[in-house]
């Protein structure tokens, strides 16, 4: 390995830039030459590449975002995309790339590694935590925070006026977000993508333990079935008309903010890991943290969608939620 590149890909999350700065430092211990590539797979298509050095990566381990940029790209879907991709990588004589991403941006280095040579290490970097492999992606830890801190704060009004709140929070696919955090809150219900939302069982629910508390905090994944949380509190409105219902959706302020403590260790422990694989002559693999250490799962792995949710957690949550 003589030249490197990495580049962020798919949503932003909090602990990508604690990563690039980890991969950029990792390389040049290493003697190794590093580039970014701006924008994701966009800018390896446009040739955007930029050198890095240990500089360049000053001050941003506590910086959410991405100084790389990032995109969804749909052009490196398209064969003459990918062309061109390479076309670069081979120009600036890359030998090795660390892209930082979650599901769609390893199933497109995948989909890449069949037509080009250069070996791909990937980085877990989404706040959905819907990839096997690891136990936490960088972002999930800060999302999770963020969501816990928003809606401690709705559960203040929410006890002052005796309101049933619907909180929206990302995850189109996965509902590891509304769960750990749901657990972290308090909430009374969670609604997520992985389990059917049957809708009557909630409202009897929500009827039998009015006594229980004055506040009410529902929090719904983005995919859940029933149709999102405006849906779903008019639904629950019409039936029991009594609850003064409120709905709040938090969006992307989940993906930003400062990453927290750990998001920065483990982000810059997966961007080490990733080099040093790299250099090991590992390919299409993602770094992950199972139990506390290094992992390495083939992308075709990593990428097949978690569907059950650890049946203990689940459990717990209807316990602790009556
Ligand atoms: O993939 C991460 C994620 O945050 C999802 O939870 C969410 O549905 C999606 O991104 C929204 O992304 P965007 O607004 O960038 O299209």
């Amino acid at each position: 390995m003589k030249k490197i590149a990495v580049f962020t890909s798919g949503g932003d999350s909090p602990g990508m830039n604690a990563c690039i700065r980890a991969v950029v430092r990792t390389a040049i211990y290493h003697n190794i030459e590093v580039v970014g590539i701006m924008h994701g797979y966009d800018g390896m298509i446009n040739d955007e590449f930029i050198s890095l050095d240990a500089k360049s990566v000053a001050n941003i381990i506590n910086r959410g975002g991405t100084i790389l940029k990032t995109a969804r790209s749909k052009e490196f879907f398209t064969v003459e995309g990918r062309k061109k991709a390479a076309a670069n990588l081979q120009k600036h004589k890359i030998d090795g790339v660390v892209v930082i991403g979650g599901d769609g941006s390893f199933k497109g280095a995948l989909q890449f590694s069949a037509e080009c040579p250069i070996p791909f290490v990937g980085c877990p970097g989404t706040i959905d935590n819907d990839l096997i492999g690891t136990d936490f992606t960088i972002g999930y830890d800060t999302a999770i925070n963020t969501v816990v801190e928003a809606v401690d704060k709705i559960r203040d009004t929410a006890e002052s006026h005796d309101r049933l709140f619907f909180v929206e929070v990302m995850g189109r696919d996965a509902g590891l977000i509304a769960l750990r955090a749901g657990i972290g809150v308090g909430a009374e219900a969670i609604l997520m993508p992985e389990t059917k939302t049957d809708l009557e069982d909630l409202i009897k629910r929500l009827e039998s333990g009015r006594k229980n508390k004055s506040s009410k905090i529902i929090l719904v994944a983005e995919g859940d079935d029933a149709g999102g949380a405006f849906v779903i509190a008019e639904q629950v409105k019409k039936r029991l008309p009594f609850y003064d219902t409120r709905v709040t959706i938090l969006g992307h302020i989940q993906r930003g903010g400062n990453p927290t403590a750990m998001e920065r260790v483990n982000a810059s422990r997966m961007g080490f890991a990733a080099v040093e694989a790299l250099m090991k002559g590992e390919k299409n693999v993602m770094i992950g943290i199972v139990d506390k250490q290094i992992s390495y799962t083939p992308f075709e792995n990593a990428v097949k969608h978690i569907q059950e949710l650890n049946p203990d957690l689940m459990r717990m949550v209807n316990i602790l939620s009556l």
